[in-house]
């Protein structure tokens, strides 16, 4: 028998279980962490922009600031008086105050040509032209105030105050993707610049007040600009927040910091912002690499006051944050699809078990009604249509079981029949034999009595007139009346064997076996043979009469009673009883003795005529008695055990009819 796979129910509800849930959850994770992904950045790259914005806010600012302590400084009448006046010493004292006091770089005053007329900071050297000062010329020209980035030579630098020109000297370091630079070293500086007019009381342009903060190595700008962008916010030890400047590709100015913690400056910016930036004047957007740190990062332009690209303004914000929140998004995603897929196997687990168990019993119990055993009832805990599965096979079970019973009882049923069809064909059989026995030895027989009659009448005669001649004292009589007496034995025999063979058909008429069987007792109780006898007497009441001729079952009771007493010579008991047969369709009347009983070999033979076992027997009486019940259609059996007594039965039928007998 195949083992059912009932453990590939399991596997395949896993799967599919797995299916129904990896398909849908695989494609929302994918499209969800690609909307995240794309949210993520979407948002990073709108903190990027809105964050440049500011820092240009911020550098405006710085330049405007500038722009105001030069303007307020040059509408002071302190100092145009003393300009008027040429009075250096004084414009010296008071430039430097301020130029310390606001923190500026330069304050230099020049007079309408163009001059020096004194320095805030570098104040030994005076009476140098400044006309090749774009900003300057362009006051002296215009008579209004302009204000800008603007690239300011070494020599300039020099003049303004060496240490101004040590502080833009940066040797270029060389920059991995970035633009090969042009050369080593960069000496010429990068400044917020503001030039005023300074005009008399008449409104006469007396001369122009440049103010300036160098930006190179100076970090207030882009310090404060992380301050107000990104608050100096900290994320794992790193600063979110970036700001540099660009003096043309050169960074001059930033808050990122080298792993050492000293402020990235003097490399370049790569080769990609340059093109797009420096050469095309646009805004670049994009993930840049700085330093040490992937950074979302925006890049804008600066241009000096003739508009002209000379520098770039960077914000970055750092991508970790951004990158952590993707990857946190993602670990929640996947954790939710492996606890799901969990669930679902250890719900698939639990549901093929509970459908799988009981299959297992049902298989068990299948087996057992295949083995035969039908007893056994299923009750299962399942679901419905295995339910109704065991409901069925119970129910088969039962069938089956009430099939086999009734089978069994058919095989028992017919077993009997063919037991009784057998034993009815035996009877047959030995009736038709005995009967054609019994008639060609009643032919004989008769024949031969015919024979011997009419000799036995002519010996009888004359032994009766024999008798009669010889007086009675004569010796001789007793012997002559011997031969009468034995002769009349001779013709009483004849006489029965004629009677045996004629076979004469019975004269039916209605007979009360009882009556007739109390006769027979009241007849025979008185002899002496029956002296030492027991005869019981057991007739049931109420029997019905039966069509029979009187005169011949008269004479089979007689010989059954006589044959009793014959075999109870030295006296027992003999039981005669009568009873309604079978369901009624006969009557049975029933000799039991307690004599010695009829050898197994005799039994056979009994009924033979002339069979005896007696000296002085005819062997007639029960083969006479079977002929007569053979034609009422009944029977005649014995039973017997040796030693113990026998026990004859007459059958008659109640309806004997006119369908009995042989005749
Ligand atoms: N009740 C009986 N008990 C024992 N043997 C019996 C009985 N009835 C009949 N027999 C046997 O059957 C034989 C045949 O009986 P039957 O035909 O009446 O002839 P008979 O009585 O002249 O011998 C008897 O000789 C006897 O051996
Ligand atoms: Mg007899």
């Amino acid at each position: 028998m195949k083992k059912p796979s009932i453990s590939s129910i399991q596997s395949q509800l896993i799967l599919y279980f797995a299916i129904a849930i990896l398909v849908p959850v695989g494609i929302t994770m994918i499209v969800g962490v690609t909307l995240i992904h794309d949210e993520i950045i979407t948002r990073a790259q709108t903190k990027a922009i809105a964050d440049i914005n500011s820092a240009k806010e911020i550098y405006r600012s710085k330049l405007s600031h500038i722009e105001s302590i030069t303007r307020l400084t040059a509408v002071r009448s302190l100092i145009v008086g003393a300009l008027a006046r040429r009075d250096a010493p004084f414009l010296r004292t008071d430039l430097g105050t301020t130029l310390r006091r606001e923190n500026l770089d330069v304050l230099t005053i020049v007079d309408r040509n163009g001059i020096v007329v004194a320095r805030g900071r570098n104040p030994h050297l005076f009476g140098d032209t400044l006309t090749s000062d774009p900003l300057v010329a362009h006051v002296i020209e215009h008579r209004h105030i302009i204000t800008g980035t603007d690239i300011v030579p070494r020599e300039h630098l020099l003049r303004e105050g060496p240490e101004l020109a040590e502080q833009a000297s940066m040797e270029i370091i060389p920059t991995p993707k970035a633009k090969p630079p042009l050369g080593d070293r960069e000496t010429s500086g990068m400044m917020l610049r503001s030039a005023v007019p300074v005009f008399d009381a008449a409104n006469t342009l007396q001369g122009v007040l440049v103010g300036g903060v160098l930006l190179n190595r100076n970090y207030e700008l882009v310090d404060k600009i992380n301050e107000v962008v990104h608050e100096r916010e900290i994320y794992k030890g790193r600063e979110i927040g970036t700001a540099t400047i660009f003096q043309g590709d050169l960074r001059i100015s930033t808050n990122v910091k080298n792993d050492d913690g000293s402020r990235a400056i003097s490399t370049l910016v790569s080769e990609e912002v340059h093109t797009a930036v420096l050469k095309d004047g646009n805004r670049w957007l994009g993930d840049a690499f700085v330093v040490n740190a992937w950074y979302i990062t925006a890049y804008v332009p600066i241009r000096n006051i003739e508009d002209k690209i000379i520098g770039i303004l960077y914000v970055g914000v750092l991508r970790q944050p951004f990158d952590d929140v993707q990857r946190n998004t993602l670990a929640i995603f996947l954790g939710i699809t492996l606890g799901g897929i969990l669930l679902i196997v250890l719900i698939a687990v639990h549901q093929a078990r509970r459908i799988s168990r009981p299959l297992k019993t049902l298989e068990g119990v299948a087996r057992q009604i295949a083995d035969g055993d039908y007893a056994r009832e299923v009750t299962i805990d399942a679901p419905d249509e295995i339910q109704h599965l065991a409901g069925s096979i119970n129910q088969m079970a039962r069938k089956l079981e009430k099939e086999k019973n009734e089978l069994e009882e058919f095989a028992g049923t017919l077993e009997r029949k063919v037991e009784e069809r057998t034993d009815q064909i035996k009877k047959i059989h030995s009736q038709l034999y005995r009967s054609e026995k019994l008639a060609s030895i009643g032919k004989l027989a008769a024949g031969v009595a015919h024979e011997i009659n009419n000799p036995l009448t002519g010996i009888l005669t004359n032994a009766s007139l024999l008798v009669e001649d010889i007086s009675a004292d004569d010796p001789r009589r007793d012997d002559v009346e011997i031969i009468v007496k034995e002769t009349i034995r001779c013709r009483e025999i004849v006489k029965r064997l004629l009677d045996f063979a004629r076979q004469t058909k019975p004269q039916k008429r209605l007979t009360s076996i009882n009556t007739l069987s109390d006769n027979i007792i009241l007849l025979v109780r008185n002899q002496t043979a029956f002296r030492n006898i027991e005869i019981v007497r057991n007739l049931a009441p109420d029997l019905p009469e039966v069509l029979a001729d009187t005169d011949q079952i008269q004479q089979v009771l007689i010989n059954m009673i006589l044959n009793a007493a014959e075999a109870m010579t030295k006296g027992g008991r003999l039981d005669i009883a009568s009873s309604l047969s079978g369901a009624g369709e006969s009557i049975a009347v029933r000799f039991a003795d307690t004599g010695p009983g009829i050898s197994e070999e005799n039994r056979e033979r009994i009924f033979d005529p002339f069979f005896t076992t007696k000296e002085h027997g005819t062997g007639l009486g029960l083969s006479i008695s079977y002929g007569i019940i053979e034609q009422h259609g009944g029977t005649i059996s014995v039973e017997s055990t040796p030693g113990r007594g026998s026990v004859f039965t007459v059958l008659l039928p109640v309806d004997a009819g006119e369908n009995g007998g042989h005749s």
